[in-house]
């Protein structure tokens, strides 16, 4: 009858997330626990802080699951779940979940590529959308320019050496006293900010290089506020928060758009929670309609981490034949 659903699983770091899918594209619940303010008080995620509080609250993100999307387990033809990158512990719980699901209802698994999942929350947002194009995937653990030639076909152009773009993000909110995360805090102080204020520096590193490093810029920015208290100098934080938001955001756009333009794509592709940055989205706009690229990028709820991406993904490795056993490991350090 031409309908499969798939229950998918997201657990790879603090957000405990369980969807169901339709055939790939069509999501009839997206639920996402958040351990955001569980973990804000140490000033970053704690690996072990989120391993326990996904075991205790994975059934009830189920349960909240099934029932939003008005199915039992009887509907369920399949489990997607999310095997790495990410935190061991914090994964194993969503697959060894994932594994009792698929034996007790005797259903195929599928584990995902976490980066993967979060191309493919495109595919959800944008019905239409299909390979080839030109993925930037910006989230809290990678930077990544990928050529996605067809569904699970991938060219990685290039990734970050050092910090991830969220990571700089999120480590330069906390020098300023921000908070956890501090993407959208950093996003909205910039707002009010001179973003040309001060003029931190953007590394391309070598001539054609397609690769990242944001290490260089958080340092800058260390530096900058460290030698202005000393002076006993005011600090203006929306004026830091800008600046550096466009020093990230410049070098993202400027690597993207050369990408497409080496590959010969006309399309490109924005992923990851640092998609969510209304600076990065507004400059990669401006610069894709005066070179003539397509871009799409998912709406806020699908950048950041959920289950609806993973079983999206999910879908599209089932359809190309692809099984999981029983003995699926977490990978922390999956590859794409
Ligand atoms: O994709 P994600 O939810 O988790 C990972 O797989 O890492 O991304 C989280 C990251 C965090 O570093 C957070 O600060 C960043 O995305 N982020 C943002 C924004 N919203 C979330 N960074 C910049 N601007 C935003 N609006
Ligand atoms: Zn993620």
């Amino acid at each position: 009858e031409g309908s499969l659903i798939t229950l998918a699983l997201e657990s790879s770091c603090d957000e405990t997330s369980v969807a169901v899918v339709r055939n790939g594209r069509e999501v009839l619940s997206n639920i996402i626990s958040s351990q955001v303010d569980l973990h804000k008080k140490f000033g970053g995620v704690v690996p072990e802080v989120a391993s326990r509080k996904h075991i205790e609250n994975i059934s009830c993100v189920i349960d909240e699951a099934l029932e939003e999307a008005n199915i039992t387990f009887k509907d369920v033809d399949m489990i997607g779940v999310t095997y790495g990158p990410g935190l061991v512990g914090a994964l194993l719980v969503g697959l060894s979940t994932a594994k009792a699901l698929a034996y007790s209802l005797n259903v195929p698994l599928v584990g995902v590529n976490h980066i993967e999942g979060h191309i493919y929350a495109n595919f959800i947002e944008h019905k239409e959308l299909k390979p080839p194009f030109i993925c930037l995937i910006v989230s809290g653990g990678h930077t990544h320019l990928v050529h996605m030639k067809d569904y699970g076909v991938y060219e990685v152009l290039g990734k970050t050496r050092d910090d991830a773009a969220g990571e700089a993000f999120d480590k330069v909110a906390r020098a300023l006293g921000l908070g956890y995360p501090g993407g959208p805090l950093i996003d909205n102080l910039s707002k009010k900010g001179n973003k040309e204020a001060i003029n931190f520096p953007r590394t391309y590193l070598e001539d054609k290089s397609l690769d990242f490093s944001f290490s260089g810029l958080k340092s800058a920015v260390l530096n900058y506020l460290n030698n202005n208290r000393q002076k006993g100098i005011e600090i203006s934080v929306e004026d830091v928060a800008a600046s550096f938001q466009q020093a990230v955001i410049d070098v993202l756009v400027d690597k993207t758009i050369t990408a497409a333009k080496r590959c010969s794509v006309k399309k490109i592709v924005l992923a990851g929670g640092v998609a969510a940055n209304s600076g990065l989205r507004e400059l990669l706009t401006a610069r894709c309609r005066e070179e003539g690229f397509e871009l799409k990028y998912p709406s806020l709820r699908l950048c950041t981490d959920n289950a609806a991406m993973i079983g999206c993904a999910a879908y599209y490795d089932y359809i190309k034949g692809y099984r999981a056993d029983m003995y699926l490991n977490a990978v922390p350090n999956l590859k794409l």
